[in-house]
């Protein structure tokens, strides 16, 4: 495994490297004016939301690591504090692509790229039609973290209004994240969407205290079947489950039918009941799989 000292890379080399493993990055389209109203819009994939109260974004226009220049976006910032941030899905990306093309100054890239200006309603920039979520933001604040090749230019941008598309909204009037078609940046041109049959739901351990790793039995926590997001589901229960809910569940067909099938042989019985034991983790019946695999 290479342990590599930044001093050893060029920037070239470790924005490489850092794009590649820090990823996916959502990406914004930021839009933004400069004094004359003349408008821009940029991609921006070194971006996050930060903080919910008050609820800021923070998006980093960096100097180019080829000529060490600033972009058009910061300028504008620096000239008029204010931006939108425009959520970019599958749909746009092509587009989005595109607006990061270094035109000149002044040149608005909504026309380059062919996607619709519609007017904010609290600040100058306009917002991106084609985007589900769209965050009309005030620049608080921009920290400047060096002034060589590649330095970021933390753009801290409170969100003042939120417009959502109603084309992702569920009945409750909740954000769909299936319908969102996300897209966001990796290394180099790869780029990954996110799609329905993509996603998947880990069950959130902050309501509830979870066992944790340490507190499983040794044979379970070296298992030759259970793999670390198995044990993780395992730690994250609350207790481990009574003598009288294992017996109880000794008795159901499906766990019957391996202790009847391996009477007087110790090792198959354990390997079968870790097999049984990931297939149920698989259904997400947490709880019975951890009675499985505390079965003798
Ligand atoms: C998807 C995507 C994400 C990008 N993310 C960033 C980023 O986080 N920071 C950055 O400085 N440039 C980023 N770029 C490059 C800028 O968009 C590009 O330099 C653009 O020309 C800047 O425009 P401006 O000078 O009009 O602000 C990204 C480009 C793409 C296509």
């Amino acid at each position: 495994m290479p342990t590599i000292h930044i001093s050893d890379l060029s920037p070239v080399q470790l924005q490489s490297y850092l794009n590649f493993a820090v990823a996916p990055r959502p990406i914004c389209l930021a839009s933004t004016v400069d004094k004359a109203g003349n408008v821009n819009l940029s991609p921006f994939s070194y971006f996050n939301i930060f903080s919910v109260n008050p609820p800021i974004c923070i998006f980093s226009p960096s100097r180019r690591v080829r000529d060490n220049t600033t972009k058009h976006t910061l300028e504008n910032i620096r000239e008029v504090p204010e931006c939108v941030i425009n959520i970019v899905n599958y749909d746009m990306v092509q587009q989005t692509s595109l607006s990061s093309v270094e035109y000149p100054q002044g040149v608005n890239e909504f026309i380059k790229s062919g996607l619709t200006q519609l007017p904010s309603q609290l600040v100058k920039p306009p917002r991106v039609a084609e985007s589900y979520v769209q965050l009309e933001c005030v620049v608080n604040e921009v920290i400047e973290l060096g002034q060589s090749h590649g330095a970021g230019n933390l753009v801290l941008a409170e969100i003042k209004l939120v417009h959502i598309n109603d084309a992702v909204l569920d009945a409750e009037g909740k954000i769909n994240q299936a319908k969102m078609d996300l897209v966001a940046r990796l290394g180099g041109d790869w780029y990954c969407r996110v799609t329905k049959d993509n996603l998947f739901k880990v069950a959130k351990p902050n309501t509830k205290m979870g066992i944790g790793v340490d507190a499983l039995p040794y044979a379970i926590r070296n298992s030759r079947i259970l793999t670390g997001n198995n044990l993780g589901q395992l730690g994250n229960l609350e207790a481990i489950p009574g003598d009288e809910a294992i017996e109880a569940f000794a008795l159901t067909p499906e766990i019957k039918e391996v202790l009847d099938a391996t009477i007087g042989d110790s090792q198959t019985r354990e390997l079968q009941l870790h097999l049984k034991a990931k297939q149920l983790l698989e259904e997400e019946r947490v709880e019975e799989a951890l009675m499985a695999l505390l079965m003798e």
